[in-house]
Order: C-alpha cells, then structure tokens, then sequence
C-alpha cells in the first residue's frame, strides 16, 4: 500500500522518552511514563481518573466486570460499531441487546429508549462513532430516567466534545484506543477513564491480577487480568498526547479537503449540534457501490474500507435483540472510510478524490 487508512503518526519525542525509560531501566508494565500518561489523559480530557491498559477493549471488559455484570445481565450495545464495543459483554456471559443508529449515524435515542423500556437493561454503552461525538447528553439522561450504567466507547474519539466536554467523561466509565490506526497511538493500547474513585480502584486491582493489599506474598480473594500498559508503549503515549491538538486540526482539515473535493458525489457523516468530532476517519456514502470505488482504490496502492459491518447483521450476533428501523443497514450498502491519516497532503486527497470520481461518473 501506497496510502494507508490511517497510520501511526510519530511526534519526534517518542524515542527520547523511550531512551528515558531504558535509561531508567523501568523496561517493564508500569513505571513513572505510565503515571505520566495517566496524568496527560486527566489533563487533556478532565476525567477525575485514568487508568492505562493494554487496550481499549480492556477496558471495557474492566467497567463491566466492576460494574457487577455478568450473566444473565443484559446490556444495551451500539449495533452500528466495531466488535470490540460487543465482545466483552460475552466475555461476562451477559446478553447484548442491540440498537440501531439513526441518521446521525450514532445511536437512536428512540430505539434505545424503547430497549429500556421493554428490557431489563443495566448498561449502556454507547459508540461515539469514527471519532464524532454520539448524542451523548441525551443518552446519559435515559440512562439515568431507566437506571442504567452507561459506558462511553470513546475509542475512536479521543478529543471530540459535546457542549465542550469530552466525550468518555459523560458516563459511569469511558475507554480511549490507542492502537495502530487511532488518531493517537502507542502501538497498542487503551485508557479507561472514570468518575468513580472505588469502582477505578477496582479496576486498577483487577487489571493487574487482583492482588490484594497488605500481604508479602501473593493473596487472592478474586480473579484479574494481566492488562496493564507497559512502561515503553506509555513513553510513546506521553509524547503522542503532546500533539493531540495538531493531529485533530489535521484530521478536520483533511475532512474539508474531501468535502471540497466530493461535494456533488458524496455525503459525508453529520456532526450532532453542539458537538466538534475528532474527524478521526472521513467517512461518507456514495450513490455508486462503495465496493467498486474501494477496489479501484485499492489497485492505485490506496487503502479505504467499508463502514462496520452491524452487529445485527454479524451471525455471531443473529440470536441477540435488535432495535431499531435498520438505518445502519444502509449506511454499510452505501458508505465507505477514506484514508484520513495526518501525513496527508491536499495533492494526495486531490489523487485519491480523482480515482473515487472516476468510479462516480
Ligand atoms: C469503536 C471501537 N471500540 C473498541 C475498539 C477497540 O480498541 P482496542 O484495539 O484498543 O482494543 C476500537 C478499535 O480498535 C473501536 O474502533
């Protein structure tokens, strides 16, 4: 591939801190970056805690598990998502229900109201979907109205706000991805951010194998996870946070450059009012098959992808209870996501606009 989706984007202070923790010698899970990355997450988004993880999808499995989910538990999941949103609901044992978007492309306010109505539901989580903020305040007063945990999968959005508060500091528990393709990565990784300072505690136990305190020896009263951030991967996770900014006016503006560029032969995803996205991935629909432009794309050495598939159209999921008109069935038929990384220039989405209206005419 000649252009990527969306690649990692080093700020040029990742390997001076790399050279910090080696010279320090904390090669290992935890450390002072830890700490420091923690701390830039905290300062950047104002969740009161953070806890670094080895992955976003950790962390939601980590605000179920102190939640007190499990099974038999129903949870009220995104469908419009990518499967790690879900995945961790089975690792609980617990029922996902799903819930469709509406033409926001986010969750339907209507159809999960209808979902807490006829279901007992104790969670919500709630995509904030490529990297745009869902209707955040709306969802979080159902969540209260039903009494209903609600979980923000923040892991595309990581800098998008909603009346200026970051998304993943509206719920209970929020996670930001850190992996390959975010807007920010430290190769792999995750930070789950919370409001609650026993339930992160908790957590924070639980994600290092639920030791308990106050022993020499190793004593246990429950089961953990091995899903801690290392020392290393947090360094890079430090110097990545100091160029948030930059990266999310390079996003925006490689958004314009698209709307611009397509403007007759694409609709692009809506931002909710009061709300500014991170524009982490352009997406859009296209009256001709996305597939076609997707394949002409790829032959030019250019990566692009399908919207998510939904999960109540995923067989894993054919058994689990849907919500919704099926809107999100037709954003998948029609939409697809543009290589969107910061590296870009105008020339490059000029060159890549050409081949999609080739494909359009
Ligand atoms: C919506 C959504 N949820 C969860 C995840 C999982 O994040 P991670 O790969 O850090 O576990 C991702 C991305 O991979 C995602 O796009």
């Amino acid at each position: 591939m000649k252009i990527y989706l969306s690649p990692p984007h080093m700020s040029g202070k990742e390997l001076d801190y790399i050279k910090e923790a080696f010279d320090s010698n904390y090669i290992a899970p935890l450390g002072p970056f830890v700490e420091k990355f923690e701390e830039a997450v905290k300062a950047y988004t104002k969740a009161p805690y953070a806890l670094a993880l080895c992955s976003a999808t950790s962390g939601i499995h980590l605000a179920l598990r102190t939640l007190g989910i499990k099974e038999k538990a129903k949870v009220a999941v995104s469908s419009f998502t990518f499967i790690a949103s879900l995945s961790p609901i089975l690792y609980q044992k617990a029922t996902p229900v799903l819930i469709d978007s509406d033409n926001s492309w986010q969750m339907d306010l209507n159809a999960l109201e209808d979902a807490l109505k006829k279901e007992r539901i104790k969670a919500v989580i709630v995509t904030h979907l490529y990297g745009q903020s869902a209707a955040i305040k709306e969802i979080a007063q159902l969540c209260q109205k039903y009494g209903a945990f609600l979980i923000e999968d923040a892991a595309e959005s990581l800098g998008a706000v909603y009346e200026k508060q970051h998304t993943g500091t509206f719920g209970i528990f929020g996670v930001y991805s850190f992996n390959g393709n975010k807007i920010l990565t430290t190769s792999g990784g995750g930070v789950l951010v919370g409001e609650d300072e026993k339930l992160m505690q908790l957590a924070r136990k639980l994600s290092t194998q639920a030791k308990e305190e106050g022993f020499a020896w190793y004593e246990h009263t429950t089961y953990g996870y091995n899903y801690r951030l290392s020392n290393i991967l947090a360094a890079i996770g430090v110097a990545q946070m100091e160029v948030l900014d930059k990266r999310i006016a390079k996003k925006r503006r490689i958004f314009s450059w698209y709307q611009e560029e397509l403007t007759d032969i694409a609709t692009f995803m809506p931002q909710i009012p009061n709300s500014q996205g991170n524009r982490w991935l352009t997406t859009a629909l296209f009256e001709s098959d996305p597939l076609k432009i997707y394949e002409a794309l790829k032959k030019e050495g250019i990566e692009s992808r399908p919207l998510w598939k939904p999960m109540h159209l995923q067989p894993l999921c054919k058994d689990f209870a849907f919500y919704g008109k099926g809107e999100s069935d037709k954003l998948f038929a029609k939409g697809l996501c543009l290589p969107s990384g910061t590296q870009l220039e105008r020339k490059d989405i000029q060159e890549i606009c050409q081949i999609i209206k080739e494909q359009s005419c």
